[in-house]
């Protein structure tokens, strides 16, 4: 997903945890928020913060959210305020049943600071879903990621069904990979590495990404994360002549590829990550 507005590092501030879905343990997910969107057909949204503080709050546009569940890793904007530029977020979940988006965003800026502090009868203007998602194949997919990388992966993980995905992910330590629980529903095999070396294998991805490659029988590798996690991936899954999606995170204002912010070096031509993305195949990369 595209997830610049989010970052990583930097000051995470409040504890804001919803637990009734996934059952997140408070103290692992520090700073971390999740966000759920409730469609209504004749109001529009509600919005629904499960994090203890809040209720609701009533959003009056009408957005067709059903169609989130189509598109993995696609991404919502989101604006509190006409004085704020749209702020992208990768789609974490789609409860078709319940009619709810989950987005995970990191409290680390202005936007997401006021985004935190949205209280119930607050509006809050989201357009969405916007680019497209990942490609789904595969019939034997390896996820990897690292940081807010690991949200959007989170629905591609569940868009393939429970047991069907293995997942690598990184971290400095084993605090920023509370993931796993996130993730131990819905992925067969969870594989962790953190520079430390607190839990899994010490170092990056890349300490087992050869190894998985060479032995795992994976078809298809979809990573989203750092940009040198993305880009040391893509490039050992081509050495290894294993297809590869990235899903890049650029700075975006429009959302609509219009105004050319997020536009990067594609192969043979410009690529507007909002549009044209924000997943491609690594070999669709020209510029990290
Ligand atoms: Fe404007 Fe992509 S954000 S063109």
């Amino acid at each position: 997903g595209v997830l610049s507005a989010w970052g990583v590092g930097g000051g995470t501030l409040l504890l804001l945890v919803m637990t009734l879905v996934f059952g997140v343990d408070q103290t692992a997910a520090q700073g971390i928020n999740l966000l759920y969107f409730l469609p209504t057909a004749a109001m529009g949204l509600i919005w629904h913060r499960q994090n203890g503080l809040l209720d609701k709050a009533v959003l009056r546009r009408t957005v067709p959210w059903a169609l989130a569940a189509a598109a993995a890793a696609s991404w919502a904007a989101t604006a509190l305020d006409v004085t704020l530029l749209r702020r992208p977020f990768g789609v974490a979940g789609v409860n078709k049943a319940e009619g709810t988006i989950t987005m995970i965003y990191r409290i680390i800026g202005e936007a997401t600071h006021i985004l935190a502090d949205v209280c119930s009868g607050d509006e809050l203007s989201i357009v969405g879903p916007l680019g497209h998602g990942f490609d789904m194949s595969a019939k034997k997919p390896l996820l990897v990621g690292g940081g807010l990388g690991l949200a959007p992966l989170l629905f591609l993980a569940e868009g393939f069904g429970e047991g069907n995905t293995d997942i690598l992910m990184g971290g400095r330590s084993a605090e920023e990979l509370f993931w796993t629980k996130l993730y131990e529903s819905l992925s067969k095999n969870i594989y962790l590495t953190t520079d430390d070396g607190s839990v899994g294998t010490k170092g990056t991805v890349m300490a087992l990404l050869p190894q998985l490659l060479k032995e795992g029988g994976y078809d298809c590798v979809y990573v989203c994360g750092p940009v040198p996690m993305m880009r040391a991936v893509a490039n050992a899954c081509l050495e290894a002549g294993v297809k590869c999606q990235v899903s890049l995170e650029k700075y975006m204002a429009c959302g609509l590829g219009a105004c050319l912010s997020c536009a990067c070096e594609g192969i043979g031509k410009r690529i507007k990550v909002c549009k044209d993305g924000p997943v491609f195949w690594a070999e669709e990369v020209g510029e990290w």
